[in-house]
């Protein structure tokens, strides 16, 4: 069977500032994927810069937003639709990353946009995560709830159009990240959790992991913690460290 190709993904939140930061940040990471041979990687800019980044994704790397509306168009102020990013070659779209549940997505809201998003033809990259880890273990049973809920009435034909990004909310933003035999067992948990919910369909998801990634411990976190990538939040900000991020992950 051919090996599946990683995954790293640059989430910049709210940031940077300007356009013209945006196109250095994204150029600088173009010109690093011509060495680059197993690794996909995807940058999520805010909304406003994915036209103007749009023409350089495709070749080296591909695109990402950071939500999506389920409507296909209509009165929704301020929000984007799944279908009008399609337009701007964004092949991937974030969902249900702890920020935005903060800010009150619901489990059913987030399906719904899951389902619009692969329905259009997209990627969704699901977050998953729970705030604090108690001793007896609840944790888990939480992380299979979330996942559970995203998962439905998913057509198991989309399956492969799914990413699960294991994010900790504790280790986001922090100082440490989880530990990689922590996240071993995490991921052999979500794999048995998707091979339970989707059966031999859930072969084409992968999981990946998010929360204080960098570049000492890429490549730890994903050699020994079992998963087929990265979400990577402050450090794709930086271009230099970020390309570090991908060349180790490439190297695995
Ligand atoms: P961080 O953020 O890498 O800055 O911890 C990760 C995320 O929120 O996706």
């Amino acid at each position: 069977m051919k090996k599946q190709k990683k995954l790293v993904v640059g989430n910049w939140k709210m940031n940077p500032q300007s356009l013209e930061e945006a196109k250095k940040l994204a150029t600088s990471v173009k010109r690093a994927m011509r060495g680059i041979k197993k690794t996909n990687v995807v940058l999520c800019p805010p909304f406003i810069y994915l036209s103007s980044l749009s023409s350089s994704a495709g070749n080296s790397f591909f695109l990402g937003a950071q939500n999506a509306n389920y409507e296909a168009l209509g009165p929704f102020t301020g929000e984007v639709s799944f279908s009008e990013l399609s337009q701007f070659k964004v092949d991937y779209v974030i969902l249900g990353h702890s920020e935005r549940r903060k800010m009150g997505e619901s489990d059913e809201l987030i399906n719904k946009k899951i389902r619009a998003v692969v329905g259009g033809g997209m990627t969704a990259i699901i977050c998953v995560g729970e705030s604090v880890r108690d001793i007896n273990g609840d944790f888990y049973n939480f992380i299979k709830q979330q996942i559970t809920s995203a998962l439905k009435d998913v057509s198991k034909k989309l399956l492969d159009q799914i990413v699960i990004a294991y994010e900790p909310i504790w280790a986001i933003g922090a100082s440490a990240p989880v530990s990689p035999a922590e996240l071993c067992e995490m991921s052999i948990f979500i794999k048995k959790v998707l091979k339970d919910l989707c059966g031999a369909f859930s072969g084409g998801i992968k999981v990946i992991y998010g929360g204080d990634a960098d570049k000492v411990n890429a490549d730890i976190l994903v050699r020994d913690g079992n998963v087929s990538g990265l979400l990577v939040g402050r450090e794709s900000l930086r271009a230099k460290d970020f390309i570090e991020i991908i060349k180790l992950v490439d190297a695995i």
